[in-house]
């Protein structure tokens, strides 16, 4: 809404100072010889029309095509004046206005519009703060890509070999060059090199709306590094056969090419030519391409005791050297430790079982409370342990028990057995000495005579219980004796 009145008042502005030409394009590039419409349009019909290209001013006529800047439009009726610039110049970079006559008054309205005579930039430069022509892994490398003289300014983008580089790109700088209308454009590039970088080509690439194609320059990197393992850990070689000829080969990573020699026993192997009757040869290392290397030992005749042995190869360049121990085994290599995903599944069920398994015990020794053992076994407590002294052991005896409600007791055997286990976990669990065990001993010394009974079920009524109105008051413990006959146990 607030637009209508800011639309109004510009349009107002408009009319009053005349300012209502429309022109298109307001900005265009073209090479020296290319075409260019510039189009002016007034929302009245005209009766003449001017185009300014360089130092002149052309007068367009519909009529008249023949000129270098010729009329181009519907016609001046409808409010048009275009100019068709048939062969762009070099001196025509700059500004290109329209000129018209006002609706009413005396001055004329005029547009302006912006052309670039494209200018092809000089060959670029890919300059490096330091000379030298090999760098070691893990170097800092850095690049200035420099594209100078170009109108207008060069595109610049960065490739590794093919690949488009678009990590370690600084920010473009364009810079006018003084007393003339080209520009010079600079761009950094900064990377950390790895081993992979070497024997790349890092390329700058300029392009330009007055090139035909674009113009690279490159620099092949250097990058070394000392022998190294791709993979991690112990070599062994696998399915090596006694009797027959076995080769140890290791691939290694290096940059310059690597030598090597082999450490059997008391023995130290190196490549020679012409060792061909020895028992044990090593290879010269083989280039396998991208720095890796092939290093070979050939034993003629694997013997039984080459099996036992542990090889060493030393491999070494002008960087370093490293060693590694090489291991020999008659069996096939062993396929990877592959899962199936039915045998992950079932890993990951046990594991969530094993956790709310530990959790629930954590949770019901935290709380006190065994299953539904807390509120139960208050009410227990009033029917059998009222009149019981607080502090003392009744022991209820399995067959024959105290005349009770039949109800009450086979509530009282479940809650018993659950409660037996409860008290187990207790006695495993490093809790302070619990009360059924503290207890325990004496209840067994009083029923020691009775063999009959294999199992016996304790209520222990707390002197806490009666002081205090929410005990975690009865507990059960199932005590089992070892019994001398195995017959006698009455146990489920
Ligand atoms: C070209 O036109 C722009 C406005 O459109 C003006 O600012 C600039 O000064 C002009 N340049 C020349 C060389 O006339
Ligand atoms: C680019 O690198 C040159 C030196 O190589 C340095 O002078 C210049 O400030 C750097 N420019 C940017 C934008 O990083
Ligand atoms: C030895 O060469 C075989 C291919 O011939 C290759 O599969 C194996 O990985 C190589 N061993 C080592 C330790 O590089
Ligand atoms: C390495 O060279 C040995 C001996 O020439 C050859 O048996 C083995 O296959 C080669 N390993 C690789 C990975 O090229």
């Amino acid at each position: 809404m607030a637009v209508f009145p800011a639309l109004f008042g510009f349009f107002l502005l408009a009319v009053v100072k005349g300012q209502v030409v429309d022109i298109t394009p307001r900005e265009a590039v073209r090479r020296v010889g290319d075409e260019l419409i510039v189009q002016c349009k007034v929302p009245y019909p005209i009766d003449s029309c001017r185009m300014t290209v360089g130092p002149n001013s052309y007068r367009l006529l519909p009529t008249n095509q023949d000129e270098e800047v010729v009329y181009s439009g519907n016609g001046l009726q409808f409010g048009e004046c275009g100019g068709l610039i048939k062969h762009v110049r070099e001196e025509w970079n700059g500004n290109i206005s329209c000129v018209v006559p006002p609706q009413s008054g005396s001055i004329e309205l005029t547009a302006t519009m912006q052309l670039t005579v494209a200018r092809p930039p000089l060959q670029p430069l890919l300059i490096t703060d330091t000379h030298q022509s090999s760098f070691k892994e893990g170097d800092y490398f850095m690049a200035q890509c420099v594209v100078p003289s170009g109108r207008p300014a060069a595109k610049v983008t960065w490739y590794l070999d093919d690949e488009p580089l678009l990590e370690g790109i600084h920010q473009a700088v364009i810079r006018p060059e003084p007393g003339s209308d080209l520009k010079t454009i600079s761009q950094n590039l900064s990377r950390t090199l790895s081993a992979d970088d070497n024997g790349k080509r890092l390329i700058c690439r300029a392009e330009h709306e007055a090139l035909d194609g674009p113009k690279d320059v490159a620099r092949q990197l250097v990058v070394e590094y000392p022998p190294k393992r791709m993979e991690a850990g112990q070599i062994t070689i696998f399915g090596l056969k006694i009797g027959e000829e076995g080769r140890l080969n290791v691939t290694v990573r290096a940059n310059p090419a690597p030598t090597a020699s082999w450490t059997v026993g008391d023995l130290v192997v190196s490549p020679r030519p012409a060792a061909d009757d020895a028992a044990v040869v090593a290879l010269e290392p083989e280039h396998l391409g991208g720095g890796y290397y092939n290093v070979t030992l050939i034993l003629q005749r694997v013997a039984k005791e080459d099996v036992d042995r542990t090889y060493y190869l030393r491999v070494s360049n002008e960087l370093g050297q490293e060693e590694f121990a090489v291991r020999l085994s008659t069996m096939d290599e062993p396929a990877g430790v592959e899962l199936g995903s039915g045998a992950i599944a079932g890993i990951v069920v046990a594991v969530l079982i094993l956790l709310i398994a530990v959790s629930l015990i954590v949770f019901a020794k935290a709380t006190d409370r065994w299953c539904f053992g807390g509120s139960r076994s208050r009410d227990h407590t009033k029917n059998s342990g009222e009149s019981t002294p607080a502090g003392d052991v009744l022991i209820e005896r399995g067959i024959p028990r105290p005349s009770r409600t039949s109800d009450t007791e086979s509530a009282a055997g479940q809650r018993s057995r659950l409660a037996a286990l409860g008290a187990r976990m207790r006695a495993v669990l490093p809790r302070s000495k619990d009360k059924v065990q503290d207890t325990a001993p004496e209840t067994r010394d009083e029923e020691q005579g009775d063999e009959k009974k294999s199992v016996v079920y304790a209520e222990l009524a707390l002197s806490e219980t009666v002081e205090k109105p929410p005990p975690p008051a009865t507990e059960y413990a199932e005590i089992v004796y070892t019994q001398q006959q195995p017959a006698a146990e009455t146990k489920e």
